[in-house]
């Protein structure tokens, strides 16, 4: 294993035991870190992106990274006929995952590389990607395979960290996120984004809240995988 990556493991082997109350907004350091420095709802965030999968979707989902699965296991449970893969590098997060999903036989949890999908061409229907792509260390190969593992007319769902829309923002996670491993550079502004993922992608939908896009894809006809 390269250093990046042991040093990604070892920060979320770290984390395990606050990552979920940090990101509730649980606490007073919490309450800081998601009302001052970030001034996001990760909660709004994911409500918006389940309103395009339907209760009633019943294809094949990948969840990268899956983390603790905080954010998705709710829905998961009502999403009783799709088949879902929750894939995460990290072992310690997945642990937390596979006990939140104890007892739901549409998910199963897979250690592994969004790098290096495990999966062919065009296995799956929809591919959701929350809080991701900020971590991960090699993009270009996330996003070729995230996009590869998907069929045609299928939907890519994601949302993560774009710089310059917030100061404060890009401070914290230039000088503290990035320097204990868990986010990786390079990061993107809303522009250049679009444009990599145009490479990828029929149709591009982006928004933001602040530092946080929010992406709506889908896999054309046309497109290059
Ligand atoms: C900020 S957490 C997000 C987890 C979850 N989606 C959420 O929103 O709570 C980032 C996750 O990315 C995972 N990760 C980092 N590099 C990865 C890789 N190459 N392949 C798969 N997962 C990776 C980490 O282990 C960590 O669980």
């Amino acid at each position: 294993m390269q250093n990046r990556e042991k040093r990604i493991r070892g920060a979320y082997r770290a984390s395990k035991n606050y990552y979920d109350k940090a990101l509730t907004g649980k606490g007073l350091w919490s309450k800081f870190y998601m009302g001052f420095l970030w001034k996001v709802d990760d909660w709004a965030i994911r409500d918006r992106l389940f309103t395009h999968l339907p209760d009633d979707f019943s294809g094949r989902l990948l969840d990268v990274p899956v983390g603790t699965g905080l954010f998705t296991a709710e829905k998961y449970r009502v999403l009783k006929d799709a088949k879902i893969t929750a894939l995460d590098y990290s072992e310690d997060m997945l642990a937390r995952a596979r006990r939140r999903f104890a007892g739901a036989d549409n998910v199963l949890c897979v250690q592994g590389d969004v790098g290096k999908l495990p999966y062919a061409d065009g296995e799956f229907d929809a591919v959701l990607s929350m809080n991701g792509f900020h971590a991960f260390p090699d993009k270009d190969a996330a996003f070729s395979e995230t996009a590869r593992v998907l069929k045609k007319g299928g939907l890519f769902l994601a949302t993560f960290y774009i710089k310059g829309e917030r100061k404060r923002t890009d401070w914290m996670v230039r000088f503290v996120l990035a320097k204990r491993g868990w986010f990786t550079p390079p990061f993107w502004t809303k522009a250049e984004l679009e444009t990599i993922l145009h490479r990828h992608y029929g149709t591009v939908e982006l928004d933001n809240v602040n530092s946080m896009v929010i992406l709506r894809c889908v896999k054309g006809l046309g497109d290059r995988k």
